[in-house]
């Protein structure tokens, strides 16, 4: 199969530019002015943005989690996924306390490798460290290509390795090259205020919020940047929500220390007041929605390079399944619905709004997740010799999101209703048409496992 994209601005993190692009199999072979190819197929792409496919490095699928699973599978999750434009994701393997990795990674290719529609790799989540485990966090790297270790500094008794711990996983990590992605709240601390306000009768979502207040992840957030610092390790701190755990970073820096930061869509677009609402429960997540100085200051964070990447922690709950938790806050599953529109967010309130650049939302959508979880320049940009996972924008059509139209297995939006401008039209994985006309035209099992490489600290 060729393809001929005729007529784009075609966007990456570093350039901007009228071209078009020829692609055979699965490849892009030719970028410039005026190609003249036989091909299977024409896209005219005049008037729209051409960027590489998105990259979400933060999603839960059929994720075992609260006593129940994430709504969305690997097939529906990874689909949604591609209708937004993110044609790659990486999602959590998760050990089971006192198991091997290597089980815990059968039981994730069976639920994946048949599954997804769409490209994935995989974190593996340590839970519990010991020699043996140690063992096999090199094997995962040399071996199996997952070079990045998730780390839970909460959730005790389920996903939380202690500080010891902590220390001998990012020795190990470090000397083979791999990198420690980490949970940063204060867990022991957070598991006392929750007992605190159930022990008082506040059961609502709000106590959710109030339970995990901002010095939580500030100093978890901190003594992860320490812990890094000591080991000499590469970290990466995921879903950051607030300015408190930012200028922990801000601090590790003046010691030429160099953290790697995410923050998630709808901490840069909803705040704490949404846990006021009856309905609250649809966006308890861990860390909780802040405060619009934390979105200030997270946008801030964007523009200072101090956070690199932009993913969703796409984890979501139907209402039946968050109505576990309408008694006591702390049953409510964590989580919500948000792989779809992370693109289209990050451009209409990003872009459109001046909040960012083109080049900017390019780099914290896919490229700069591509360049730290050792995937580039395969995925993450628009290079000769690199995938052709592209997506073909419309930047002026206007939409409105809803779960009447979304594509996640999720019976609610924590965005009904909201204006958006600009569309994912027509997105390309690995030189295959994947979605035309608001239909996806691949099916599971054509997503493929991404092995990955080391990261590059340079970014
Ligand atoms: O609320 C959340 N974030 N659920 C998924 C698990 C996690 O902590 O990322
Ligand atoms: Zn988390
Ligand atoms: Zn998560």
């Amino acid at each position: 199969m060729s393809i001929l994209i005729k007529n784009g601005r075609v966007v990456t993190a570093a350039e901007d530019f009228i071209a078009d692009i020829y692609i055979e199999g699965e490849e892009i072979v030719a970028i410039g002015r005026n190609l003249d190819y036989p091909v299977d197929k024409i896209i005219d792409a005049t008037d729209k943005l051409v960027f590489p496919g998105g990259i979400d490095p933060h999603v839960h699928l059929d994720m075992p989690f609260m006593g129940t699973y994430s709504s969305d599978d690997y097939e529906t999750g990874t689909r949604a996924a591609l209708h937004g434009g993110t044609t790659s994701v990486i999602e959590f393997i998760l050990q089971t306390q006192g198991d091997t990795l290597h089980n815990a990674l059968k039981e994730w290719q069976a639920k994946s490798l048949h599954k997804a529609v769409g490209d994935f790799s995989y974190h593996m989540a340590v839970t519990d460290f010991n020699d043996d485990v140690a063992k096999e966090v090199v094997q995962m790297i040399e071996e199996e290509g997952i070079t990045s270790f998730k780390t839970f500094m909460a959730y005790k008794g389920a996903l939380m390795i202690d500080d010891g711990q902590m220390v001998q996983l990012m020795k190990v990590v470090k000397e083979h090259g791999g990198l420690v992605t980490v949970h940063a709240t204060n867990g022991d601390m957070i598991d006392s205020l929750i007992s605190k306000n159930l022990s008082e009768g506040n059961t609502k979502p709000i106590y959710h919020y109030l339970s995990q207040p901002e010095v939580t992840e500030a100093e978890a957030s901190a003594r992860f940047t320490d812990m890094l610092y000591y080991t000499g390790c590469p970290g990466y701190i995921v879903h950051m929500t607030c300015e408190g755990a930012l200028n922990a970073v801000r601090t590790a820096t003046m010691r030429n220390q160099k953290v790697f930061v995410e923050t998630c869509t709808q901490y840069l677009m909803l705040d704490a007041s949404l846990y006021e609402r009856e309905d609250g429960a649809k966006w308890v997540m861990s860390p909780p929605l802040r405060e619009k100085k934390d979105q200030d200051a997270l946008w801030v964070g964007i523009n200072q390079g101090l956070i690199q990447v932009v993913g969703t922690d796409h984890c979501p709950f139907t209402l039946e399944q968050k109505a576990s938790g309408k008694d006591n806050f702390a049953k409510i599953p964590n989580g919500h619905p948000a792989i779809e529109h992370r693109i289209e967010f990050m451009y209409s309130e990003g872009v459109r709004k001046g909040k960012i650049s083109l080049n900017k939302f390019v780099e914290v959508t896919s490229t700069n997740a591509a360049k730290i979880f050792g995937m580039y320049p395969k995925k993450g940009t628009i290079a000769i010799g690199s995938d052709a996972d592209l997506v073909i924008f419309d930047p002026s059509k206007q939409h409105t999101i809803s779960a009447d139209t979304h594509h996640m297995n999720c019976d609610y939006s924590g965005y009904e209703g909201r204006k958006v401008i600009g569309k994912t039209e027509i997105v390309l994985l690995r030189g295959k048409v994947a979605i035309e006309d608001e239909k996806c035209h691949l099916k599971a099992g054509d997503g493929k496992f991404i092995p990955r490489g080391k990261t590059s600290l340079i970014i």
